[in-house]
């Protein structure tokens, strides 16, 4: 049976960042609580002309330029999102048609916060069956599109960004040793966005009602969040027969500060042994985990070999982690460069739509 590594990385975070001085301005909030409260000190916003998808497009492109590998050779992409760009057609689509993955699968994985967890369990089991070779996992966040900027309780949480890792089959051992993921749905009402599905389509009163914007019960997330992180890092190292102590890394979901602070106590783990950076980003939801793991690997300080328990928890509830080796880069016989791609993608897309329009058009005819 394959074994499914990481082998390559990448995140896009847009440039503007909203300081928590900046958020006071607009809510009865300030500085010294939103940090004191959560750890989080500013986020990125994206600009108008950024969308999940342009976010999601740099972060895959950075992930296969250190994969060095060519966007023709991905099977499967998977974006996972709370803010994907429509209901549908999948965000993984629109970014299929722009990096040029001219034979991958593509689909959207809704799991809230879980939701890179869930997605890269996925990828790597498809990689583990035998079915694929190459896969393509995206969190990718516009959350400040959805949030309240009149609602203090939330608008100081969340940031915009994307975090993309590739999955690569190989006979070594290694990559993805163990995942677990759960559900409770009866706690659905804890997290939502509501406005938009076929429940509550888009009317003048949804919208008056603030249905299209994130609503929480903080409290009651929090709870959750602190009692189930420690419980899914355990099983999931309980699979992959290692301890706590096997571990070099765990890598959480960045939702509060406070949150991964309780989980390390509950763990009796240090706090050092964890990958925090909230403070610079905020919650970017489905993205928070790559986020902080490209950082970590960028900074030198995730190295090849080293093993890290991943967790996640979020909206559903879900929740899930998963114990990885880190693989690194493998080394290149032949340097390829994925964003060349993207022009081809271009002109391939242009092609298409231009055959699908005489298609069209001379069907009307033959009518
Ligand atoms: O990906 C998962 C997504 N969500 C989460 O992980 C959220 C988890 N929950 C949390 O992070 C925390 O519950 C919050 C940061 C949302 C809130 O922190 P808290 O310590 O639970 O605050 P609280 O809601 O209990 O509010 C404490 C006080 C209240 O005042 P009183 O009633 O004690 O006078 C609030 O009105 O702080 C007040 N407050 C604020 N004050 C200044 C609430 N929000 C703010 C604010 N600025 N932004």
């Amino acid at each position: 049976m394959p074994f499914a590594h990481i082998t390559g990385w990448g995140i896009s975070v847009p440039e503007p960042v909203l300081t928590n001085e900046d958020v006071s301005k607009m809510v009865d909030t300030n500085d010294e609580w939103i940090r004191s409260h959560t750890g989080i000190h500013e986020r990125h916003i994206a600009r108008e002309n950024e969308f999940t998808s342009t976010l999601a497009v740099e972060a895959a492109i950075k992930a296969l330029q250190s994969a060095n590998l060519a966007p023709t050779e991905l099977d499967l992409i998977i974006v996972t999102s709370s803010s994907p760009e429509y209901i549908f057609p999948a965000t993984a689509c629109l970014v299929q048609d722009q990096i040029g993955a001219t034979k991958a699968g593509a689909f959207d994985l809704s799991a809230a916060c879980s939701g890179f967890i869930y997605a890269t369990n996925m990828a790597a089991q498809a990689i583990r069956s035998g079915s694929i070779k190459n896969a393509l996992v995206i969190g990718s966040e516009t959350l400040s599109r959805f949030t309240n900027w009149k609602d203090r309780n939330t608008c100081i949480l969340f940031g915009d960004g994307a975090g993309a890792f590739v999955l690569q089959a190989s006979d070594k051992p290694g990559g993805l040793l163990s995942a677990v993921m759960h559900s409770d749905g009866s706690g659905a009402d804890s997290l939502t966005l509501l406005g938009g599905g076929a429940r509550y389509p888009a009317t003048e009163t949804t919208i008056h009602e603030g249905k299209h914007f994130i609503q929480m019960d903080g409290k009651a997330v929090f709870r959750f969040a602190t009692r189930v992180m420690g419980q899914a890092i355990k099983e999931s190292l309980d699979l992959a027969g290692l301890k706590l102590d096997d571990v070099q890394w765990i890598i959480p979901h960045q939702a509060n500060y406070r949150i991964i602070e309780t989980a390390a106590k509950l763990l009796k783990t240090p706090l050092e042994k964890f990958v925090i950076n909230i403070e610079r980003y905020g919650n970017t939801s489905t993205a928070s985990i790559p986020i902080a793991t490209v950082e970590a690997v960028e900074a030198g300080r995730v190295k090849p070999g080293d093993k890290i328990a991943f967790v996640g928890f979020g909206a559903g509830l879900t929740w899930g982690a998963m114990v990885v080796e880190w693989t690194g880069s493998i080394p290149a016989k032949k340097q390829v460069h994925p964003e060349q791609y993207r022009l081809f993608a271009r002109l391939r897309s242009f092609v298409r739509r231009a055959l699908r329009f005489i298609e069209g058009f001379f069907s009307r005819r033959e009518l």
